[in-house]
């Protein structure tokens, strides 16, 4: 017994230390650190990213615009600490003036790794940097900006139109105007523009009207699922759960692996076959002129152009989706666009002259070095659709299809697309007025 007391004794001081230390700490751990974020005194900003997880965009906007700084911190134990900032001098910071100091990670690259390899969408440094310049001096040359129009010009008047005409009833004997999901046809519009521009090759996932054939069907949803269970990686809070997943080879990343596996032999294909073609020399699309300088392993290849699919695949169709639903309640607006189309009225002064904004306040197709590098091909895309749709159409939102009160939500994944599509109707426009 007198050992027991003697080692209490000894116990008791640096207990009682600790434990007021301890204290003090929880204590002012409770205050808020941001506005309106309280961090828990153990698990931090735990607790507030779960319960806040069915609406996280949303949720983080707030904080964010309701902070004078436009900038929260948050911290996890044990895991991560971050800051989500919206304040454009912090972007212009992060994005230009000390781009080098803010690369993408190997915590970001290793959840992408296994799907896109060390693309130019996915590495850092040296290896994105001899990616960067090849890939923008190909899209800086006239014959790739050439082949884009003509991709996207054949893909509305082939096959894009006809869909719409068809929907809005035509084909002869007045057949009944359907709903259509326009966000579900923009994204086949998008992946066959995409795999042209990116491998030369045509999965015609709009062609026929959308009936595709079954194996090009599946490369899509392949990709699709691949994308959308990868970035749940991202959101997940415990960081090590989708390695311990991956590790047992169960739930989503049982499905990633399977995903992925079906991508890549289908990429792979592609690559091959481009790589024994005679014709490499004449063709336009990025992987015919990566193949033509030689210099790469299949491998890299592949991850070249499925670096292009995941930057292009979704993204213009997600946009144009939210701009239909928005003009959906803005008839005049629709009228004057079709009028003439041009700029949208946010971007032009008082004069009428277009005012280029700052990339760092609206930071949609990022800024400074790794500005995105489709854009051109993407206003390409977007302004003919829109140029060609408010033309000969008019669209009407069907809101009673819409879950919930009848106004669209957005899926958290690459380009916050929308969840459950965009249902519509399609009139011609003779008979809209
Ligand atoms: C409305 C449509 C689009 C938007 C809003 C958009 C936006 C973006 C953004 C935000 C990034 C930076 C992503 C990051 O570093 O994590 C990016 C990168 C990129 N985008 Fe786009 N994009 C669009 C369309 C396209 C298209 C159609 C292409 C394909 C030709 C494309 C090709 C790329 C590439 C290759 C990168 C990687 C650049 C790099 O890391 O150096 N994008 N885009």
């Amino acid at each position: 017994m007198d050992s027991y007391y003697c080692s209490m004794l000894f116990l008791l001081p640096p207990i009682l230390y600790v434990s007021y230390h301890l204290t003090r700490i929880l204590a002012d751990k409770k205050k808020p650190t941001t506005h309106g974020l309280k961090a828990h005194p153990l698990l931090g900003h735990l607790p507030a990213f779960v319960n806040n997880s069915h609406r996280f965009l949303d949720w983080t906007m707030e904080l964010v615009v309701g902070s004078p700084e436009m900038r929260m911190g948050f911290w996890i134990p044990g895991m991560r600490t971050g800051i989500i900032t919206g304040n454009p001098a912090d972007v212009e910071h992060i994005l230009r003036t000390n781009f080098a100091n803010y690369p993408k990670g190997e915590h970001a690259i290793g959840m992408l790794e296994d799907f896109l390899g060390h693309g130019l969408f996915n590495s850092d440094g040296e290896q994105w940097l001899w990616q960067r310049k090849n890939a923008s001096y190909e899209f800086s040359k006239r014959s790739l900006r050439k082949f884009v129009v003509d991709v996207v010009q054949d893909e509305v008047a082939d096959r894009f139109l006809p869909l719409l005409r068809r929907a809005a009833g035509d084909g002869g004997g007045g057949g009944d105007v359907v709903v259509l999901d326009l966000q579900d046809v923009l994204q086949r519009f998008g992946f066959d523009t995409i795999c042209m521009v990116a491998f030369g090759h045509d999965p015609r996932c709009l062609a026929d009207g959308g009936v595709m054939e079954d194996a090009k069907s599946e490369f899509m949803h392949s990709f699709g699922e691949a994308q959308d269970l990868v970035i749940g990686r991202f959101l997940d809070p415990i960081e090590v759960s989708w390695k311990i997943k991956k590790w047992l080879n169960v739930g989503t990343e049982r499905r990633i692996r399977k995903a992925i596996a079906d991508v890549h032999a289908f990429a792979m294909d592609i690559v091959r076959a481009r790589r024994q073609s005679a014709s490499v020399q004449d063709r336009d699309d990025v992987l015919s002129r990566f193949v033509a300088s030689d210099k790469h392993s299949d491998e890299v290849l592949r991850d070249i152009v499925l670096s292009f699919l995941i930057a292009g695949r979704e993204s213009t169709a997600s946009g144009l989706s939210w701009f239909f639903w928005l003009l959906s309640s803005r008839p005049d607006v629709a009228a004057r666009i079709a009028d003439e189309v041009r700029a949208p009225e946010r971007w032009l002064g008082e004069d009428g002259a277009f005012q280029p904004a700052s990339p760092f306040r609206f930071t949609v197709f990022h800024a400074g070095p790794r500005m995105c590098l489709g854009k051109e091909m993407a206003y390409v895309q977007m302004k003919s659709i829109v140029a060609n749709v408010l033309e000969e159409f008019v669209v009407d939102v069907v809101k009673e299809e819409i879950a919930g009160d009848g106004v669209p939500e957005h899926v958290l994944s690459i380009t916050l697309r929308m969840k459950g599509g965009l249902p519509v109707k399609i009139r011609r426009k003779a008979e809209a007025y």
